[in-house]
């Protein structure tokens, strides 16, 4: 049994919130003591939108707290696109959410602290259960009446100096099946959790719009889509595919349209590997396109692909902080700036600097309490992780007098660049993935929390913030979606389930879990999930079968997971 230790929010009990209207315009209200206006309804949101509410009452007594959502509902990319065709690029679709959507970790790990899925919830959900789950924390805690649907913050500026001001937010309202209209307003602070799932990144190559020009007759059109555009695997029945990337967009889209198209690849950077469990044959990087084909880094090329997904991820982008619309954050791709250089903040597309620990702003002439972003670090488990950020965020509004001066922010934050130089990293190519050494995001998550210990207004418990078991769930993800996958397959996921309610129960569940398949791995004698590649596969079964099998016959098997298809081997 690991040790189960349950951290416990240290702030005074939640009092009864005040159920004002946020727009308190009457003339007796007294002005607030500080406006705060909150940008998305998805996880980092109603992270923050909690927390401040977890203060002490007399602490945020005469704080006014705004939060805009553009959509509909809470959950941002859990919450699916209205009914509808999707949209054509260059208009975006409002989320990247496919229908075959599950979450790639177990949802146990994925909690906001203290608050656990509904009991049965599959380990690995569909993601209706996700922004389910969203919808309950907002009713569970009252937030509801704080959350502004269908209001679009299109530009926020400051105005003012690097010691005082204010924002001039502008909101688009689109009642629906009602006019819109714009309201502008003032507030002393703006907290930023627009997600970084939105803007696609789409390579540019020579040669495509030849390629595109020039499907050959009697094959289907070609194309090229951003996986934010792909939703159905069965598009793709007896297409030939190249899946670009093996990221989370890019594993997805190999497992599910391998099984409906004619012949996938996978064009891979030359450090990642091919996705496990799909059938898919590896390309390296593409390199160009001619008007007949598609030409990749080693030279070789392919002739009969007729689409190509691309799952090459995202662009940090705040349209509503960037010019034309605002000029506190600058778009500079080529990256001539840097944390000590730049006259504002800037973003990359990867990287939004200079910031105190990917979340106060630290851009000269605007206040770094003025600014804060939820959400920016990347693979990491959002709810926890932006609760951490936002416990910083809420204490550093209730007295700004515990962070750090803006000089010494700026220094903590190019010794970590330094320190990403030393093992060989660019950190702006990095941006906001925790991968220097003591950053992996639990360590992240402790050490804001341990700094608000620190500096004494947080009770010190000896405890970390990350729960053991929350780590253990992430360290075991994947063998625990194998051990899920198995239980599946036996009937017996529900018997697995049953009784699981607290954050201990459920940690049990996948405790047993683990070691259940850890057992069967060791007795089936089945390698590291990590060698699985396919392409390990290929070369394995090449070998044994005497090279009497060639890759298009590999590919014509049926389409199953690894474990299927190793065993019936
Ligand atoms: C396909 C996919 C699968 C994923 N699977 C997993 C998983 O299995 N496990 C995991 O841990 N994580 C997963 N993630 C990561 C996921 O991004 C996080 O889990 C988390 O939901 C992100 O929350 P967020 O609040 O930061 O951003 P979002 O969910 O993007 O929410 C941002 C919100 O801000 C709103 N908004 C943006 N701009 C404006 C504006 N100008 N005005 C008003 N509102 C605005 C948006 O409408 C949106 O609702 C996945 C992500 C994707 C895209
Ligand atoms: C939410 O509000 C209701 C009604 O005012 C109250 O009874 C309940 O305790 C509140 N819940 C929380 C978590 O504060
Ligand atoms: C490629 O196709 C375009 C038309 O789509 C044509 O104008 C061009 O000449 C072609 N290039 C070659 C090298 O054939
Ligand atoms: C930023 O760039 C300036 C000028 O090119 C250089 O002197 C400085 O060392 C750089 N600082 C960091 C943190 O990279």
């Amino acid at each position: 049994m690991v040790r189960l230790v349950s951290f416990t929010f240290v702030l005074l009990p939640l009092a009864a919130l005040a159920h004002q209207e946020p727009f308190s315009a009457l003339p007796h209200v007294k002005s607030p003591s500080k406006s705060i206006a909150i940008v998305g309804a998805g996880s980092g949101g109603l992270a923050i939108l909690k927390t401040i509410f977890d203060l002490p009452e007399d602490v945020r007594q005469g704080w006014e707290v705004v939060l805009y959502e553009q959509r509909r509902d809470v959950g941002g990319v859990w919450l699916p696109d209205p009914p509808g065709p999707l949209p054509h690029f260059p208009k975006l679709p409002e989320s990247p959410l496919y229908p075959l959507l599950h979450t790639n970790t177990p949802h146990p790990t994925m909690t906001y602290p203290g608050f656990t899925y509904p009991p049965l919830t599959p380990l690995f959900p569909s993601h209706e259960y996700v922004q389910q789950y969203h919808a309950d924390y907002a009713e569970h805690y009252n937030l509801t009446a704080y959350l502004h649907f269908h209001h679009k913050v299109v530009a926020a500026d400051w105005v003012g100096d690097s010691e005082q001001g204010e924002w001039d937010v502008v909101v688009e309202v689109q009642q629906p099946g009602g006019p819109s209209h714009v309201s502008k307003r003032s507030f002393d602070h703006l907290i930023v959790a627009n997600g970084h799932n939105h803007y696609p990144h789409i390579p540019q190559w020579d040669g495509t719009e030849g390629w595109l020009a020039n499907t050959p007759r009697g094959t289907p059109k070609r194309q090229i889509l951003h996986s934010i555009y792909y939703r159905d695997p069965a598009k793709y029945t007896n297409r030939i595919v190249v899946i670009v990337g093996a990221g989370a967009s890019g594993r997805d889209a190999a497992l599910q349209v391998c099984k409906t198209a004619r012949l996938a690849y996978q064009s891979l950077t030359p450090n990642s590997e091919p996705t496990p469990g799909a059938t898919v044959i590896p390309k390296p990087r593409i390199a160009y396109f001619t008007n007949t084909s598609i030409v990749f880094e080693d030279g070789t090329s392919l002739e009969d692909v007729d689409s190509i997904i691309l799952g090459t991820g995202y662009e940090f982008r705040v349209p509503f902080l960037s010019p034309p619309h605002s000029s506190v954050l600058d778009v500079d791709p080529d990256t001539t700036y840097n944390s000590t250089t730049a006259p504002s903040l800037v973003t990359n597309f990867r990287y939004i600097f200079p910031t105190h620990r990917h979340i106060f702003s630290l851009a000269p002439g605007i206040p770094p309490t003025a600014l804060a972003f939820v959400g920016l670090p990347v693979l990491v488990a959002n709810c926890p992780s932006d609760i951490a950020q936002s416990l910083l965020i809420a204490h550093v509004l209730a007295n700004p007098s515990i962070l750090p001066t803006r000089a010494d922010m700026l220094e903590e934050l190019v010794k970590r660049e330094d320190k990403l130089r030393e093992a060989g990293l660019d950190p702006y190519y990095v941006g906001h993935r925790l991968v220097a050494e003591s950053e992996t995001d639990q360590d992240y998550q402790d050490n804001l929390v341990q700094y608000l210990k620190d500096v004494g207004v947080l009770p010190e418990d000896g405890k970390k913030y990350v729960e053991p078991w929350r780590r253990l769930g992430r360290g075991k993800a994947q063998l625990l979606a194998r051990a899920w996958q198995r239980a599946l397959q036996l009937g017996e996921d529900r018997k697995w389930l049953e009784g699981a309610e607290t954050e201990e129960e459920w940690a049990d569940v996948m405790e047993r879990l683990a070691k259940w398949q850890e057992a069967y791995e060791d007795e089936h004698g089945i390698p590291e999930f990590e060698d699985q590649s396919v392409w390990y596969l290929l070369n394995h079964v090449s070998r044994r079968a005497g090279d009497g099998i060639s890759f298009s016959c590999w590919i014509q098997m049926d389409r199953c997971t690894y474990l299927e298809a190793y065993l019936r081997w």
